[in-house]
């Protein structure tokens, strides 16, 4: 018999792969070309090319015990010092490779700190809508996820409601931006209100609250959309990123930890992502993988085609008359639902084989979410797809 935690998570497992099968499901049926799957950010796009390049130099390059043995569960010295230089010279920072944790792709990284910083019962904020993952991390250690409602339509998060909701449990907030499900990237003002609520918290309280900063988009920005810096604003930031969208390696599980010195309990709580990383089952993130990151810094993935894909789905499914949130970065469009209740629009969707993810798998009930992270072939053969469900609702 199962655990009663891991039925609960059975039975709240993710809507997101249930329809990924789905998709595959339909393909088997309509054939592959005939299935609009948006539900899943996987990304589209291939990798650089100095990905596949540096991969065979450094399996030739490298002596084996060095590529394949164990090391620091923190991960290679030498590419925590070249991650810390490469922020350092975009931010005006002063890292080392002790403020750098490498971890086993975001989900590692939030897996790691949440494992370092809850005791049962400390709560963790996060804005709706959010990926839906960050409930399952938060129960893993029995910590309480607390939701603050989402604020459409800009669905930039309201703060007096984060105000009205910290209390002496509150350990961490989780933030996201460039967001998932919204595309939505917060900017300045916001991220100096937030600190100015968490510094007033943290003085009511007497505590310490950590503001996570969930980036695995930072870079997939469109038009002139600036991606803040978060440790600038607010000194108890952990930044958790990971090269799975910039980098289009999301099976290779790879990203980092940025823990600034100027932390509350920095030491310990370095000490404790170290541990964290090897009882959490990781040990530490791919050696290959690393030694690949290391090398290819400042490289990026062609964000042309998302773009493409965004300028086309903004353009016309608001000319069939959904209605969306604009997307200033990830790959995600965020559609309002044309029926109050998210699964039925998401259902219809389906039966003209066009996959979306219900909105409620991300908090926010009434919208849907399109992962455009798919060629811009597919993009175009799915709008009459999207011209029916339009009619099907009564759409202009
Ligand atoms: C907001 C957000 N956080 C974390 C993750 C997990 O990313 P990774 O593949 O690096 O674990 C994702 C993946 O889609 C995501 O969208």
């Amino acid at each position: 018999m199962i655990s009663n935690k891991m039925h609960q998570m059975l039975k709240g497992s993710s809507t997101i792969r249930e329809m990924f099968e789905e998709g595959k499901k339909l393909a088997t049926i309509y054939g592959k070309d005939n299935v609009y799957d948006f539900s899943l950010g996987n990304p589209s796009v291939n990798p650089p090319t100095c990905i596949g390049d540096q991969i065979c130099e450094i399996v030739s390059d490298t002596p084996a015990m060095e590529l394949h043995g164990y090391m620091n569960n923190s991960g290679y010295e030498s590419t925590r010092q070249a991650i810390a230089d490469f922020i350092n010279k975009e931010q005006n920072t002063h890292y080392d490779y002790t403020n750098v944790v490498m971890t086993v792709g975001a989900a590692g990284g939030l897996n790691v700190i949440l494992k370092t910083l809850l005791n049962p019962m400390d709560e963790v904020v996060v804005f709706a809508p959010y990926f839906g993952e960050y409930r399952n991390y938060v129960h893993n250690f029995d910590g309480i996820l607390v939701e603050i409602s989402p604020n459409a339509p800009t669905f930039v998060p309201n703060l007096e409601e984060l105000a009205s909701k910290l209390t002496a449990r509150t350990k961490a907030v989780i933030v996201n931006s460039p967001n998932n499900p919204t595309g939505v990237v917060y900017n300045k003002d916001f991220f100096e209100q937030l600190a100015s609520v968490l510094t007033q918290a943290q003085q009511k309280f007497g505590t310490s609250i950590y503001l996570i900063s969930d980036e695995p988009y930072r870079e997939i920005v469109y038009d002139d959309s600036q991606v803040a810096f978060v440790p600038s604003f607010y000194s108890n930031s952990i930044v958790g990123y990971s090269y799975s969208k910039s980098l289009s390696l999301p099976g290779e599980r790879i990203g980092y930890l940025l823990i600034p010195s100027e932390c509350d309990d920095f030491e310990e709580i370095v000490a404790a992502c170290n541990v964290a990383n090897r009882i959490l089952g990781f040990v530490n993130a791919p050696s290959l993988q690393q030694k690949l990151v290391e090398r290819t810094l400042g490289s990026y993935c062609d964000l042309s085609e998302y773009a493409h894909n965004r300028q086309i789905l903004t353009t016309e499914l608001a000319k069939m008359g959904f209605e969306f949130v604009y997307p200033q970065g990830a790959f995600y469009l965020f559609i309002k639902s044309p029926v109050a209740d998210d699964k039925e629009f998401c259902k219809v969707a389906k039966e003209h084989r066009v996959l979306i993810v219900p909105g409620s798998s991300f908090g926010c009930g009434g919208w849907a979410r399109l992962a455009y992270c798919v060629s811009s072939e597919k993009v175009e053969k799915a709008l009459p797809a999207f011209a029916e469900i339009a009619q099907h609702f009564g759409l202009r």
